[in-house]
This record gives structure tokens, sequence and C-alpha cells, in this order.
């Protein structure tokens, strides 16, 4: 799960994901394509709103994409557009590029929607965003997992 600064957006995918797999089949993380928040935890209205649903990202910590991470994973999932061009930037030949997938066109093929950044608004961006991403992880979890 990849965003930009990895502390609004990807660490609610990551623990969306996480809690919507089994755990001993699947590997999940999140990453950031800046590492300008590298080491810290998540937003705390992310932090928030995931607690609202019952679920705990307090212990997740902000990391960059790195290069393996293509190595590591199956897909890589991207929150907008400009994530999806920072990561396909990344990717050494066609499977890999083949791996980076928006992820709100899981659950609205064909809409090419972004998840908003949220980090410069109020609550309810984080609100809507946590939405977005209960959708779309729902999506992927029947996928994937079945
Ligand atoms: P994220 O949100 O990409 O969803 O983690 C952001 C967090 C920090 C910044 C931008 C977006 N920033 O500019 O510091």
């Amino acid at each position: 799960m990849i965003c930009l600064g990895n502390i609004c957006r990807s660490p609610l995918a990551e623990g969306l994901m996480r809690s919507k797999l089994n755990f001993t089949k699947f590997t999940v993380d999140s990453a950031g394509t800046s590492g300008g928040h590298k080491g810290e935890a998540p937003d705390k209205r992310s932090i928030a709103v995931a607690r609202k649903y019952g679920l705990d990202i307090s212990q997740q910590r902000s990391r960059k994409l790195l290069q393996e991470d293509f190595d590591k994973f199956d897909y890589l999932y991207v929150m907008d557009g400009s994530n999806y061009n920072d990561v396909t930037s990344m990717a050494r030949n066609e499977e890999e590029r083949n791996k980076v997938i928006k992820i709100l066109d899981e659950a609205f093929p064909g809409e090419n929607l972004d998840v908003p950044d949220p980090y410069y608004g109020g609550s309810q961006g984080f609100e809507n965003v946590y939405r977005m991403l209960d959708r779309a992880t729902d999506v992927i979890a029947k996928k994937l997992d079945s």
C-alpha cells in the first residue's frame, strides 16, 4: 500500500487490508514515495479514524518505498495518479510495471479515481479516505483470498 508520505492514506490501507486477509498466507505492508516522514507514526487523524472502526494502526512507522519492494510483493497498490507515476517510474520492466495498480480501480473499474490526500484538510477527509479504502480492500480481499 503506497502513498506519498506513508502517514495518512497508506497506513489506513495497510490496517484495513491486514484485517481482511489471512496472515498466514499474505504479507501486507505500506510505504511512501517521498520518505519525508520516515520513522514517524501515522498521522493522529488516521489513527483516530482507524480506532473509531476498531483498527489499531498506531504501531506502524513510515518508510520509503524501495526498489526491492518490487521483488518482495506481487501487487503495489497506489492511492493516486501522482503515486502511480512515481512508482511505475521505478519499475525495471513490464512485469514490475504491471504490479502497480491504482487501488480504487479495484472497486470502481474504469473510473480512474484517486484517494485524495487528506493531509491539509479536516477530519472529514480522513473519514472519506477510510470509507473509500474499506470498499477497495473488500474487493481486493475477495479477489486474492478466494
Ligand atoms: P499521505 O499524506 O501521502 O497520505 O501520507 C501526506 C502526508 C504528508 C505530506 C503530504 C501528504 N506532506 O507534504 O508532508
